[in-house]
């Protein structure tokens, strides 16, 4: 392995609780990831991300851990996880832990003992603060997950800092010992043959000013935590070096807060990680207070904009996960096609988009079959506590139910986390039993089955797109090629390329219902990959049919 081997990777993520379910119980688990190992195999990945699979309490399906060195029952046994290390291995495929270390649980034990009283030796292992005169907190922060992110603790007569929710006390990152028990763990993990993590919500563990309010930004005089305080880069360059230390240690920060500008101090061959997940393509929908009800119109344009300022940082030596879709985010269809075009040929141009960025690919489960967000018909078919919030924070700023349902319908996370679809049978295959979270409707039409038996769908294309990016041929190109925009040659169409070494790839996407033709800096030559037959190119005219994305060589040399 070289040092930077996460470079060339393409990794998948799954959602334990969502992939497969093992057992029967009508929850996903090890043992149905284990089954399911062949199948990432085929795909061609060589990373698997699973998101937390440690014992929790699961308010927040595992994001509030309660033993950072143990598996939940409901997944499996440490056993069961090292035979996953050990399985995955075989198929040329590494692990990447979730490293959830801004909080833990309320039943982590380092909590229990914290708040047992104002005495416990592990009391500043949180944050605790008094009331003020008035018995309230200390400043007027909103937590992510909504309400003050300062809980009342009745036994001790202290406020708790929480970032999240109030069941994910934030660790105080101030304290030697914290960061200590954290790096600990980290060289835990790594010595049980895991290739690295995902670092969760990484950001948020330097605070905010105690004693200070924060300008307003919903009707409650509330204000939105912000990530990326002033004084963070110390922990993070330490944790680099005491917790992840070598290079070849693969870390994906998630990292809201983060600019741009600021990718090639964060990532890449300087940075403290190996590559961020950043938001700002994801986020094109919402206001920076993260209501969702609070959402904003965009353009193709936006999205090429934000696409382009991160890569124009990862050409100056960042490094970008490249993703349309996780475990928070609504389905990629859903979210950057209109309904009545959402299908196999606007799948296809999507992944066609950011495949050949600049960075390293991931593909969310069931996005590569399509899958869409999920119809429910009431509230309490959601299990996502941020939607519940999301709900009753619209309400109260006088949307009516069906305003605010229509609004967490089209961004809750449960969009993401409704069963993978495998087969047209019950519960699209995912379990015997009953599913934790109800299926989308459409499995009979959108499953794993079904699309391997047509060579023209959605799977086959991420198939082959994966191939590309892992192939001798593209693997250098892919990683190294720069990274330029090709200046909007009309306004539904986002054109890009990547220039390596005198040769250039270009990839060009027709965002719109209508056909349409674009004159190019110069003629193309070979497709390389793309959703139509052939190449309907004239000289450095291209004809693009509706929804067609194409990725081709040329022009050679310069512009
Ligand atoms: C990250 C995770 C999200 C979780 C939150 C709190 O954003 O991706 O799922 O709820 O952190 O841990
Ligand atoms: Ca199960």
């Amino acid at each position: 392995m070289t040092s930077q081997w996460w470079k060339d990777a393409v990794v998948y993520q799954v959602y334990p609780r969502s992939f497969a379910d093992g057992n029967g119980d009508g929850i996903g688990d090890l043992a149905g990831i284990l089954e399911r190992l062949d199948y990432l195999q085929n795909l061609g990945i060589n990373v698997l991300w699973l998101s937390p699979v440690y014992a929790s309490p699961m308010k927040d399906n595992g994001y509030d851990i309660s033993d950072y060195r143990a598996i939940a029952a409901e997944f499996g046994s440490m056993e069961e996880m090292q035979k996953l290390i050990k399985e995955a291995d075989k198929r040329g495929i590494s692990i990447l832990m979730d490293l959830v270390v801004n909080h833990t649980s309320d039943q982590h034990a380092w909590f229990q003992e914290s708040c047992s009283s104002r005495t416990s030796a592990k009391r500043n292992w949180y944050i605790w603060e008094d009331a003020d005169e008035t018995g309230a907190p200390p400043n007027n922060l909103r937590s992510i997950f909504g309400g003050s992110c300062w809980e009342w603790d009745e036994n001790t007569g202290q406020y708790y800092f929480h970032s999240f929710a109030k069941e994910q006390p934030d660790l105080n990152w101030e304290n030697d010992e914290v960061r200590e028990a954290v790096y600990d763990m980290i060289r835990w993990w790594l010595d049980q043959g895991i290739a690295g993590f995902r670092v969760d919500a990484i950001t948020f563990i330097k605070k905010p000013e105690v004693h200070k309010d924060q300008p307003a930004d919903a009707s409650d005089g509330t204000s939105v935590v912000k990530p990326n305080q002033p004084g963070i880069n110390a922990f993070l360059k330490e944790m680099k070096e005491k917790g992840f230390q070598s290079e070849e240690v693969m870390t994906v920060a998630e990292a809201p807060g983060v600019a741009p500008e600021e990718l090639p101090a964060f990532a890449g061959e300087n940075g403290f990680f190996s590559m961020l997940i950043e938001f700002d393509h994801v986020d094109l929908d919402i206001t920076p207070s993260g209501r969702w009800f609070e959402s904003v119109g965009w353009t193709t344009a936006d999205f090429r904009r934000a696409i382009t300022r991160s890569q124009q940082k990862v050409n100056e030596g960042g490094w970008s996960a490249l993703y349309l879709e996780n475990h928070d985010q609504p389905r990629s269809l859903s979210r950057y096609i209109p309904e009545a075009d959402q299908g196999t040929k606007t799948a296809k141009l999507l992944a066609t988009v950011y495949f050949f960025l600049r960075g390293t690919p991931f593909i969310y489960q069931g996005q590569e079959i399509g899958m869409q967000n999920v119809t429910y018909a009431s509230l309490s078919d959601y299990d996502d506590l941020s939607t519940i919030d999301q709900y009753h924070a619209a309400r109260q700023e006088g949307l009516s139910e069906s305003e605010a349902f229509a609004v967490v319908s089209r961004r809750s996370r449960d969009n993401a986390r409704t069963p993978m679809q495998w087969s047209a049978e019950k519960n699209g295959g995912f379990s015997e039993g009953e599913p934790w979270l109800k299926s989308n409707t459409n499995t009979a039409v959108v499953n794993v089955e079904k699309a391997e038996k047509d060579t023209d769908s959605i799977l086959h294309y991420y198939r082959s797109l994966v191939t590309i990016r892992r192939s001798e041929a593209w693997k250098d190109w892919l990683r190294d090629g720069i990274y330029e925009e090709v200046e909007q040659v009309h306004p539904d169409v986002f054109v890009y390329r990547r220039v390596y070494k005198e040769k250039a790839l270009t990839v060009a996407a027709n965002f719109s219902r209508h056909p349409v033709t674009v004159e190019l800096p110069a003629p193309l030559e070979e497709k390389v990959a793309g959703n139509e037959t052939g190449l309907h190119a004239e000289g450095t005219l291209l004809h693009l049919t509706p929804y067609e994305a194409v990725a081709a060589t040329g022009p050679e040399g310069g512009k």
